[in-house]
């Protein structure tokens, strides 16, 4: 009969279309796992600014970024008058001025402060040259320990730094003079090279600092010296400065007065300590997703991003989580890599599986899942066809053989 025909015909049509659409919805939801993986690779490279300074604050002076607390402007602007900064637009362009003015801040970091120090060289000849003095105070902060060095430039001298204490400070360091004084000796002979090329202990040479100092003098005294031996280098000059400084061979040839870099240690010493700091929640400086951390130079705290974040710590939504899967390949090659807060998890297409190694990652063929598989897609044909079977079976069945890879097991077999 043809229109019995005719209807079994439109049956099968209707029940491969289906299929095709099961198929297609299939492979889609496969491709869109690998595009999604593929695309937050490629997405950015890392370099996403985070903020620095509070809503509404300028973030810069010149080409000093400005994070805060540190701060310019409304009062709001930075935590309290010790990170200040006044931007002064004078001629040679903007320069940012730290504590009432007194420092210009070179750079200013999460970790420290570059300020510049005013230091003194005398040149002249006579027997009262060499000794010499000066004294830096009110630095905001106390000056690193680790990050800077005493250096002493001059013929037969010793050079040294001393704390010296303000009148309303308490000696930090009644164990002794050692750790308030530091100094070392500079000697020049008739083959020292002067001025020296670089800081070796002939012509100059450089020390350790006293640990946390605000205020600080500088000295110099002429050291016994034998008369057939001296040279006659005019200059004399100590200065604490940034140990990593690269222009110090320019500083050691120069006859006039000059600044110098110092690196501060800087640090939210309203309280002592972190365990201090947290007991009053209210003047916590730490946002969230960070954590304290004692200051070594003085009292007070720093923040840190906690693992898996990047930010000022200092903002209270400044730490932001890392998008670790933008380095590529993060998971492995192929693998795919999935952001999470703070961290990430590294994962395969639906039919592999992760194979973990020490010199990277991999997903292979999923050999129980691919059978799982199989047999999951078996019944969805058997359904098919048994559903199918009552009306036309054969038509029907003949269309699944051709349109299928896959042996299908017939229901009556
Ligand atoms: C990151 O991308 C930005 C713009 O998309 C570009 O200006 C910058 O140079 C890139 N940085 C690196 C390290 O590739
Ligand atoms: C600010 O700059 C002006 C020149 O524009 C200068 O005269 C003044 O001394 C500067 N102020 C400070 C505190 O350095
Ligand atoms: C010592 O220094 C003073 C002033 O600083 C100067 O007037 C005097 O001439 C110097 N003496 C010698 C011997 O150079
Ligand atoms: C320089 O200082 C040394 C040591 O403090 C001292 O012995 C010497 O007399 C001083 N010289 C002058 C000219 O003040
Ligand atoms: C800096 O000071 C600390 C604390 O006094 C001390 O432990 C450390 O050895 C010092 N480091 C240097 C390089 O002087």
């Amino acid at each position: 009969m043809p229109s019995s025909l005719s209807v079994i015909r439109r049956l099968g049509n209707l029940l491969f279309r289906l299929l095709m659409v099961i198929y297609a919805l299939e492979a889609e939801e496969l491709a869109a796992t690998r595009t999604a993986a593929t695309t937050s690779v490629s997405i950015v490279n890392g370099t996403s600014s985070h903020k620095i300074a509070k809503e509404g604050c300028e973030d810069r002076c010149g080409n000093v970024m400005i994070p805060y607390p540190f701060g310019m402007g409304n009062s709001n602007c930075y935590r309290d008058v010790r990170f200040k900064i006044s931007c002064n637009y004078s001629n040679n362009g903007p320069v940012a001025l730290l504590n009432g003015d007194r420092y210009e801040a070179l750079q200013i970091t999460l970790e420290y402060v570059r300020i510049n120090i005013f230091a003194p060289i005398h040149c002249g000849y006579g027997s009262n040259i060499t000794n010499t003095s000066y004294v830096v105070s009110d630095i905001p902060f106390p000056v690193s320990n680790t990050s800077n060095k005493l250096t002493v430039l001059g013929c037969n001298i010793y050079g040294s730094v001393t704390v010296s204490l303000q009148t309303d400070q308490v000696d930090p360091s009644s164990a002794g003079l050692g750790d308030r004084f530091k100094g070392c000796p500079s000697r020049c002979d008739k083959h020292t090279a002067v001025p020296p090329s670089h800081c070796s202990g002939y012509g100059c040479c450089k020390t350790r600092i006293p640990n946390g100092l605000t205020s600080y003098t500088v000295q110099t005294s002429s050291l016994p010296v034998d008369t057939h031996d001296s040279t006659s280098y005019p200059c004399v000059r100590a200065f604490v400065i940034d140990r990593e400084f690269s222009k110090i061979e320019r500083l050691l040839s120069s006859k006039s007065d000059s600044f110098v870099p110092v690196i501060l240690d800087w640090a939210i010493n309203d309280v002592m300590t972190c365990k201090e700091a947290q007991t009053y929640h209210s003047s916590y400086a730490c946002g969230r997703n960070s954590y304290c951390l004692e200051s070594h130079s003085g009292p007070g705290y720093h923040c840190k991003c906690s693992k898996g974040y990047a930010g000022n710590p200092y903002l209270l939504d400044g730490c932001q989580d890392i998008d670790e899967c933008n380095e590529p390949d993060k998971c492995g090659k192929d693998v795919i890599c999935i952001n999470t807060p703070g961290s990430y998890r590294c994962s395969c297409p639906p039919d592999m599986k992760l194979e973990i190694f020490e010199l990277g990652n991999y997903c292979t063929p999923d050999e129980q899942r691919l059978l799982a598989d199989q047999k999951n897609k078996r019944r969805l044909h058997n359904i098919v066809v048994i559903a199918s079977s009552g009306i036309g079976g054969s038509i029907i069945v003949i269309l699944l053989l051709a349109k299928s890879k896959e042996p299908i097991p017939l229901p009556w077999q």
